[in-house]
């Protein structure tokens, strides 16, 4: 940080606001100025909810304090057109073309990156997470930043490696603030994953945490009450296994569940290996 410190604001002062707003989830500058949202909240309707805001791209930048220039789509227009976008792709490249091209998801307003997949796309095994978070968007790689570490570890230890798995996310865009996605932008994303699913198709699913099992195996049910059993998911006429499991982030906060998901890892190099 080089900005000197106002009158009022020391240098350290400045450094703890910093640090304070990171551990808030707030750790990237979308701008250079802030911007008081409070006041324009007063000079503006607010949007209705249902409604999704994307940016014109190609028009001169927004003079400020006006919000951005923004189209909208609505939630029902934005999933039928993911739907028929992955439908009409039938290889993963044409996939990820399909989804850098795909307008309907907002949280593509503040990510860097589509983090569409790692690894190898002829695996038996392809693990699913809930979103990127902020390595992930940096890199445009799922599962690179502290979770992802803890992932390699526990891929290690039954034999696997990033060269032996497919690894991707419910959702392909990291959320600002590492927040959970909202169930209408899992809804918009799903028919990617799905597709992607089919196009791998791999013997084996795991799927990580709560988010990616309830949305894969359409389920309301948490991810320690199924975590550990076998479930089937259909997709493309193909019958998966699926193995439900606890997210590596969740273990970092938890070391204690490790055996959990140590006895999860043993079912699924059984059936691998079956
Ligand atoms: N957590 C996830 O669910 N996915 C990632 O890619 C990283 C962290």
């Amino acid at each position: 940080m080089n900005a000197a410190p106002s009158q009022n604001v020391s240098h350290a002062q400045m450094l703890e606001m910093l640090r304070w707003q990171v551990e808030a989830g707030v750790d990237i500058a979308l701008d250079d100025m802030p911007i008081d949202r409070f006041a324009e909240s007063t000079q503006r309707t607010i949007p209705e909810p249902a409604k999704r805001s994307l940016p014109v791209r190609d028009s001169p930048p927004p003079s400020r304090p006006s919000a951005p220039t923004v189209v909208a789509m609505p939630d029902g227009a934005a999933v039928a057109s993911a739907r028929e976008m992955a439908a009409g792709a039938v290889t993963l490249e044409a996939l990820r073309s399909a989804m850098e091209q795909f307008e309907g998801c907002n949280l593509r307003l503040a990510a860097k990156n589509l983090v569409f997949a790692d690894g190898n796309p002829q695996a038996k095994i392809m693990l699913i997470g809930e979103a990127p978070g902020r390595e992930e968007d940096e890199q445009g790689l799922p599962f690179v930043g502290r979770s992802g570490h803890l992932l390699d570890k526990m891929l290690a230890a039954i034999g696997l490696d990033r060269n032996s798995v497919y690894i991707t996310n419910v959702v392909a865009w990291r959320p600002p603030g590492n927040r959970t996605p909202t169930p209408q932008e899992t809804e918009i994303c799903r028919p990617f994953v799905e597709r992607q699913i089919e196009l791998v198709a791999p013997q084996v699913l795991v799927l990580l945490g709560s988010p990616a099992a309830k949305t894969i195996l359409n389920t309301q049910v948490g991810i320690t009450q199924i975590r550990g059993r076998w479930a089937k998911v259909t997709l493309g006429g193909q019958e998966i296994d699926a193995m439900p499991t606890l997210h590596p982030a969740y273990l970092l906060r938890q070391p204690a569940q490790k055996k959990l998901a140590w006895q999860d890892l043993l079912k699924i190099r059984m059936r691998l290996d079956g």
